[in-house]
């Protein structure tokens, strides 16, 4: 059942999968000058947790703004549940907002109600029974651990619990969808971990739909299924986060990503010059089983002595490793580097050459 548009109001278009919770086509937004959202096409499956990443100003708030029908797109087509909400007006999009909820880096909690009547808002404004939504409430708060604090006042509260109470108000009237921006930015590691868990543990026990927007890296690499990388309105790169964090293509997600995948240390990386020297320092990014097997193992059996590692290490995102070492390839016999990295392609690795260093292997 869809009970959330009175059937007049929308266009349910031919095709859309119903397992679909959010579809974009094409979608544009220009604020003077600036295009914020420059033809975004994009899809989330129910059941998806999904990142946006990119820099500062890049459209992400603006696109998740567009989701719940707080800002219009100029053209384009937005999709939530099949029905077209592009172009509903304020009336209509009333039960469309009860379908979308929303979480905020401050929680934006009102601070004269109890906790109780700060969940139970949304449902007061879609007009159900004060015992009926209490009961509600309680339940939720129950979900996020709160039960005890329900007559509290937010300003008694810790960050990490304005955010439970947050989460909580925005699961009330049973979203398909929850979108959060920036919602973990406000609170420490530890508490950031807490929130994080409690939104996975939602989206697996409810089936809930979420899309993050996030300037932690961290945040998509614990939680996110994949991860789409917006910049100047548009999507540069867009992949399952395993896959996206073990080969960034673009740029600004080589960027973005930076602070999180291993780098040649500084003293290392000052030292390297492009001409020749006695070795060659080799990047080497892996994922997948070979990432974790014999691989230098390997190479040391077929090419010995060749090599010394420099730098790196294996994690592991979504059960997969995603392995990231420097390694030092001597060049002494002119002919060696080209092995190592013959050998090491062979296997499935991007090798890149970034320097020469004057140290010996
Ligand atoms: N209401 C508005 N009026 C004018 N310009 C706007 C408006 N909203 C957004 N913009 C502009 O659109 C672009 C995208 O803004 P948006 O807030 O979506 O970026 P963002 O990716 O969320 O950035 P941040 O990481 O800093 O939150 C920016 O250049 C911004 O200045
Ligand atoms: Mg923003």
């Amino acid at each position: 059942m869809n009970s959330f548009v009175s059937a007049s109001a929308v266009t349910v278009s031919a095709g859309q999968d119903a397992q679909e919770v959010v579809r974009l086509i094409d979608v544009r937004r220009q604020f003077g000058s600036t295009a914020a959202l420059d033809g975004i096409s994009l899809t989330v499956p129910k059941g998806e947790i999904l990142g946006i990443i990119g820099r500062s100003g890049a459209g992400k708030s603006t696109l998740i703004r567009c989701l719940n029908g707080l800002e219009r797109p100029d053209s384009g087509e937005i999709y939530i549940e099949g029905h077209s909400i592009g172009r509903l007006d304020e009336k209509a999009l009333q039960p469309l907002r009860r379908r979308v909820g929303m979480i905020f880096q401050h929680f934006n909690l009102l601070s004269a109600k109890t906790v109780e009547d700060n969940v139970a808002l949304p449902l007061k404004i879609a007009g159900i029974g004060k015992v009926e939504r209490l009961r509600r409430a309680h339940e939720l708060l129950d979900l996020v651990g709160l039960a005890a604090k329900a007559r509290s006042y937010p300003s008694s509260l810790s960050g990490g619990q304005k955010q439970r109470v947050g989460i909580a108000r925005a699961l009330a009237a049973r979203p398909a969808l929850l979108l959060s921006d920036e919602a973990t930015s406000a609170l420490d590691p530890e508490t950031t971990r807490s929130i994080l868990a409690l939104l996975k543990d939602i989206n697996q026990k409810l089936g809930l739909t979420i899309v993050l927007i996030t300037h932690e890296m961290e945040v998509v690499r614990s939680i996110a299924d994949r991860v789409a990388v917006i910049d100047a309105g548009r999507i540069v790169e867009e992949g399952k986060v395993w896959s996206v964090f073990a080969n960034p293509q673009a740029t600004i997600t080589r960027s973005l990503l930076s602070g999180i995948r291993p780098k040649l240390p500084d003293h290392i990386a000052a030292r390297l010059s492009p001409a020749t020297g006695a070795a060659a320092i080799l990047s080497i990014d892996l994922a997948g089983p070979e990432a974790e097997g014999s691989l230098f193992a390997d190479l040391s059996a077929a090419l010995p002595h060749s090599f010394r590692l420099v730098h790196g290490g294996i994690d592991h995102i979504q059960n997969q490793p995603v392995a990231r070492f420097f390694i030092a390839v001597g060049v002494r016999d002119a002919t060696l580097q080209g092995k190592v990295q013959h050998f090491l392609e062979a296997r499935g690795a991007r090798v890149e050459v970034l320097g020469y260093d004057t140290d010996h292997v």
